[in-house]
């Protein structure tokens, strides 16, 4: 990370976990351990723990973001939910394009950009989520797949929007499998991220865009991690479900 250039995001996915009441009580438990963060600190969490998680940080250093939103403001989509939605309830983050939605939910880089274009418009801050799978990483195309994925997402994006953008590289491989990156893999594929960035927006948009590792990250291995140029942070799935694992990662980013 490089906190002179840009900021230091930690952001928690909560995937399909906690109830409303569980997720008052997880923060309740979080709010005083993470008070002096040195970053940003952004829980994502199930829809409907919006107004729970809206209500429990309301003054706090800690911001809230739904897990995905729709391309449209309203309409005959049953089950989705619409950019305005999340935006009326406060809600100032929202995660696309998670490799668990590409993967089971038939998430394309096609609907990733629809889906950022929206949120976008609508005010909201997205965290874009790229990454290969193991075989593409064996075939040694990692660097150009991911490249793609960045590319095909910003396509109508300006430069002025980009800076709400957050990239998070996650590895298919390493998601929730206790098989983290090495900090030189997420360091490389960050920079070639940051890289790609810089060929579409120029270098300066690229040096200010935060782009987080997401893989298995955790309190021993976070702060090897961070420490990379190119590694602004990290989007956590299973610790950020543990206050004190979650806080222990928030306090390495310093
Ligand atoms: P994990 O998940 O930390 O459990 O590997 C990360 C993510 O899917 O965002």
């Amino acid at each position: 990370m490089n906190p002179a250039l840009r900021k230091t995001v930690i952001a928690g996915n909560w995937k399909m976990h906690k109830t409303p009441a569980e997720a008052k009580a997880l923060l309740g438990e979080l709010l005083p351990l993470v008070k002096d963060a040195a970053c940003q600190v952004i829980v994502c969490v199930p829809f409907v723990d919006l107004p729970a998680a809206l209500e429990a940080a309301a003054g706090t250093c800690v911001a809230v973001g739904a897990q995905n939103c729709h391309w449209e403001t309203s309409g005959a989509f049953t089950g989705e939910i619409s950019p305005a939605m999340l935006t009326s309830m406060g809600v100032s983050h929202v995660i696309l394009g998670h490799s668990e939605r590409r993967t089971y939910f038939g998430e394309t880089d096609q609907t990733v950009n629809r889906r950022l274009r929206a949120a976008l418009q609508a005010g909201l801050c997205p965290i874009v989520c790229v990454g290969e799978s193991l075989e593409q990483r064996q075939q040694g195309i990692t660097q150009e797949f991911v490249s793609m994925q960045v590319k095909i997402a910003l396509q109508g994006v300006s430069r002025e929007e980009l800076r709400r953008v957050t990239f998070a590289y996650e590895p298919i491989w390493a998601i929730g499998t206790g098989r983290t990156a090495t900090a030189e893999q997420a360091g490389e594929v960050c920079a070639g991220i940051r890289a790609t960035l810089a060929a579409l927006y120029g270098k300066e948009c690229a040096q200010g865009t935060t782009i987080q590792y997401g893989g298995s990250m955790n309190a021993g291995n976070a702060a090897e991690l961070l420490a990379q140029e190119d590694v602004d942070g990290g989007l956590i799935g299973g610790a950020s479900l543990k206050a004190p694992d979650f806080a222990a990662i928030v306090a390495a980013a310093r």
